[in-house]
């Protein structure tokens, strides 16, 4: 590999994880010599917990494409950066090596100059998982524009909010997707987003699909018309270590999507430094992680962080089930696939399956299996080591967010010793508390101990604000625990100070391995014009780790009926996305509420979860409508 600190054994991780600590400028210092910056920076950091300020690598100059892709064209030109796998196996795989990425890269490039973009322009990526996207997002990169990648499974008015939030200049987008045998018109979602959208000036389209599609004169181009008017010759933009590279929308526990902010430098260092080392890739090796670009995973673990090594990464297009719940297994057989990267959820959905779908196919190839999104449960853990892993694989439990841009907590592949369902260590430069309920450390070493997990040390590829409310960045994540950043997450330790993350203590719902904010789903619910008011909660579910409930109250007079509870989850479908939508709706007369009347939320999560010891329900305003709301559970 390209990179020169990788960890070879659990000593030297340990030797590197104290000299981490003790002097962690130091440390990162070393580490980011092995990039290519135009200019060497000044400081490794300066920060300011109370104003939440973090400047990693001032003064640097680089450019991250130089690093991803430049870099790597002298030596390992033809080796294969992309694979692409399509949605239908019928449809060609593509291979695309370094040099070719490099060069569309460059093109798209000058496409985004020709459209008036410049160093420091928002440009919103809304794509299905085919390489243009790849290239979008690079090329974005390479003139310093601000890429703002909306998941293509997002609704048309959740694409507007993210463009206007950050005023982007030109949307890419593609005309017709198809995910497994369900065609998704992009292109209409993106009309109807952009009626609202005063700042896109043009709309790149990239035909994936042979259908008439609809172009308004003068704001829309097809990508190929375009490519055409340009040449692959594209200087990279000098960025300093802390211009923005991208904004990444992450739900919040308020109604508006938190536009997280990641710069150049930092980001770089970090998500390249915890690849090679968590993954372990050796030259020829096949890594293949299955989450969408549109999440942050996508942008650090199939982007970013391989590429920075010179690795070949797959990009699927597809979902598991189609053709049949084979396809993740043909796919691993069929490219060689040796570091499989996925989510607990896919894992929960593929086991319920029958096992003639794995055994199927030649999985010898696979050497380390990685999850990310969510606590993976035992069952599913020794489900993908027994029939996936064969018993041989390592398996790495990621856990890091939107917000820290890398994998914070994680064994190394090979190197740590696991332990099923836990995340295991931090990495070097990582330093992980559990705060209790006072908001002091829990001391406890080489003891069980249990709290809300915060970090206590800045690390490069942190977030460094929410696009343009750096107060509410500052209230979300360090005024819970003055001088640390909060995480959300509770956690546990062991005594051998292996972390196990058990889940939010926030109002944030993962689901499926989503991340959802509770707020604005219910804002969505009470945009329909029965609904009073509403509630919404999480609740354990078998295959995707958590489900959501709404407890809903109608206005006077109206009745609840199935057609209703219909309107109203296509109501939040419309306004956010189907992956938000409610579960189950409970209609009901009235809320657990205190005094003050905030929702005792703690009390419809344990209704919703069947769970019938409440604590202490006096301070509510109404204690006998728990009962009530429990009768009715559906
Ligand atoms: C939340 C962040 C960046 C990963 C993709 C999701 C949960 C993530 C794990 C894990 C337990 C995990 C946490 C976290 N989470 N990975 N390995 N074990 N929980 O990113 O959408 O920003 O969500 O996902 O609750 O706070 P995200």
């Amino acid at each position: 590999m390209i990179n020169d600190f990788r960890i070879h054994s659990f000593s030297e991780y340990k030797k590197e994880y104290k000299k981490s600590v003790k002097d962690p400028e130091k440390f990162w210092d070393k580490i980011a010599e092995n990039f290519v910056w135009q200019q060497k920076w000044e400081k490794p950091l300066e920060y300011d917990f109370e104003k939440a300020d973090f400047k990693w690598f001032q003064g640097g100059k680089l450019n991250i494409t130089e690093n991803v892709l430049d870099r790597h064209l002298e030596k390992n030109g033809n080796k294969t950066a992309l694979i692409w796998e399509p949605n239908n196996p019928l449809e060609e795989t593509r291979i695309i090596t370094y040099r070719q990425l490099h060069s569309k890269v460059c093109q798209f490039a000058n496409v985004l100059k020709n459209n008036g973009i410049e160093k420091g322009d928002r440009v919103c990526i809304y794509m299905p998982m085919i390489p243009e996207l790849a290239i979008a997002l690079l090329a974005c990169a390479r003139i310093g524009a601000v890429h703002s990648i909306v998941f293509a499974g997002f609704s048309s008015s959740a694409i507007a909010s993210r463009i206007n939030d950050s005023q982007c200049k030109v949307l890419v987008t593609a005309n017709e997707v198809y995910r497994g045998t369900k065609p998704i018109n992009l292109k209409a979602i993106c009309d109807e987003a952009l009626k609202d959208c005063p700042s896109i000036q043009t709309c790149i389209v990239y035909r994936r699909a042979i259908e008439p599609t609809s172009m308004v004169g003068g704001r829309d181009k097809f990508w190929m018309d375009e490519m055409h008017k340009v040449d692959d010759n594209c200087p990279a933009e000098i960025m300093d270590a802390e211009d923005p590279l991208f904004i990444l929308y992450t739900s919040g526990s308020t109604g508006k999507p938190k536009g997280m902010v990641h710069t150049c430098g930092g980001y770089m260092v970090e998500t390249a430094y915890s690849f090679d080392n968590i993954f372990q890739m050796e030259h020829n090796d096949i890594y293949w992680c299955t989450a969408d670009i549109g999440w942050i995973t996508g942008h650090s673990y199939i982007i970013y962080g391989p590429l920075a090594c010179g690795a070949t990464s797959v990009m699927f297009e597809g979902i598991p089930s189609f053709p049949d719940f084979g396809r993740f297994w043909e796919i691993v057989e069929k490219l060689k696939v040796t570091h499989f990267y996925t989510a607990p959820t896919a894992i929960r959905s593929l086991a319920r399956e029958s096992l003639d779908y794995v055994e199927k196919y030649d999985l010898s190839s696979l050497k380390v299996l990685g999850s990310v999104g969510e606590p993976i449960n035992e069952e599913a853990w020794h489900w993908f080591n027994d029939y996936i892993g064969k018993g041989n694989c390592p398996i790495v439990d990621t856990w890091w967010q939107t917000e820290t841009g890398s994998i914070l907590i994680s064994p190394l592949a090979g190197i740590t010793p696991l332990r099923p369902t836990f995340a295991t260590l931090p990495l070097p430069g990582i330093q992980p508390v559990l705060m209790d309920e006072q908001g002091k450390e829990v001391e406890a070493v080489n003891e069980k101990a249990e709290g809300r997990l915060a970090i206590k040390f800045p690390w490069p590829s942190m977030a460094r604000t929410i696009y343009g409310d750096h107060k509410r960045y500052i209230e979300t994540y360090f005024s819970t625990f003055p001088g640390y950043y909060f995480t959300g997450d509770g956690a546990y330790r062991d005594v051998m100070e292996n972390y196990r993350i058990t889940g939010r203590v926030d109002d944030v719902v993962i689901v499926s391995g989503h991340n959802l904010g509770t707020a604005p789903i219910e804002n969505a619910i009470n945009e329909h014009e029965a609904v009073a008011e509403s509630a919404v909660v999480g609740y354990p579910h078998d295959i995707k780790g958590n489900a959501l409930y709404a407890f809903v109250i109608l206005q006077d007079g109206v009745q609840g009926s199935p057609e209703l509870e219909a309107e109203i989850k296509n109501g939040v479908s419309k306004l956010i996305g189907a992956i938000a939508k409610p579960d189950k709706i409970q209609f009901v007369s009235g809320l657990p509420k205190t005094r003050s009347g905030k929702i005792m939320r703690r009390i419809l999560r344990k209704i919703a979860s069947d769970e019938t010891d409440f604590g202490d329900t006096s301070t509510l305003l109404d204690p006998d409508i728990v009962t009530v709301i429990q009768k009715g559970k559906v």
